[in-house]
């Protein structure tokens, strides 16, 4: 099933450019799993873009290869017009766990990009106005241990932001907190996303947070992930998370992307 709204590809200005990507892991037992199959996706610069699908479509892998973490097998893959050949400072990740360094304080677990990834870009925002934007400012001398979950992914986000990277990658950055701290999380990525004008996509399992923050929401399939759509979110910012559901927009797009991943089945 391939849904009318695809089509966006071969646009000149594209910041990410995945064209045509597929991705093969040989098993163990000689056999093999098809994660990507044939994936387009044209991404602009300052767009936000939510990517859900079911578990194992192979989301975490496509993001992976953008970040240059992994390598792809057909395809092509082209950042700010140069194809991708591993990591680049202009690409920060965020997982779902923050993984900081438990040895190292707050403040030094965000500036390790900076110390182990070379020569700090002018333009990039200081350790400290990251701490303070994320509600960290009086914990940088603390150790990870003693910070919330929701303080440590924070934390995660400031040292994928150290470099003032043009691309925040996020890969289901909430999906270990509590409910409440995540919407707040939201709230706040909205906020560094229009002061900081990045370019984002963000992995998501939940439907509302890949709406309220999105300009695009783009659909998987199964195992082998393709794109089954790729949907405009028309819903003026900023976005309050009372206000947007009462939005129409909301509602149908909502639905939509409800019935096309039931349309998927349980998988895995
Ligand atoms: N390094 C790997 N080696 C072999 N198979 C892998 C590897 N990474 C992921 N896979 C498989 O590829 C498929 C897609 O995985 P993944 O990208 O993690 O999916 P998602 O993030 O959508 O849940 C899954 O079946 C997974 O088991
Ligand atoms: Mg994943």
């Amino acid at each position: 099933m391939i849904h009318p709204s695809i089509g966006q590809r071969g646009s000149a200005e594209a910041l990410i450019a995945v064209q045509t990507l597929s991705k093969v892991y040989p098993t163990v037992n000689g056999g093999y799993v098809h994660a990507l199959d044939n994936v387009d996706i044209d991404i602009g610069e300052g767009e936000f873009v939510s990517i859900v699908g079911p578990s194992g479509c192979g989301k975490s892998t496509l993001l992976r290869i953008i970040a240059g973490l992994d390598v792809h097998d057909e395809g092509r893959l082209i950042l700010a017009g140069r194809d991708i050949a591993g990591p680049s400072p202009d690409v920060g990740v965020v997982f779902q766990a923050a993984n900081l360094l438990p040895w190292l304080t707050v403040r030094e677990n965000v500036r390790l990009p900076l110390r182990v990834g070379g020569k700090k870009k002018q333009s990039g925002t200081s350790v400290d106005d990251l701490l303070a934007m994320t509600g960290l400012g009086e914990f940088g001398e603390r150790y990870p241990y003693e910070l919330s979950g929701g303080m440590q992914q924070r934390a995660g986000i400031c040292r994928a932001l150290a470099r003032n990277p043009r691309i925040l990658l996020m890969d289901e950055p909430f999906g270990a907190l509590d409910a409440l701290t995540r919407e707040r999380m939201n709230l706040e990525l909205q906020n560094i996303w229009q002061t900081h004008k990045k370019t984002v996509i963000l992995i998501t399992h939940s439907i509302s947070e890949a709406l309220f923050l999105g300009n695009r929401v783009i659909v998987m399939s199964a195992r082998p992930g393709r794109i089954i759509a790729d949907l405009k979110v028309d819903i003026p910012r900023p976005r309050s998370l009372d206000s947007i559901i009462l939005h129409p927009e909301y509602a149908r797009l909502s639905s939509e992307i409800r019935g096309l991943l039931n349309a998927q089945g349980e998988v895995e």
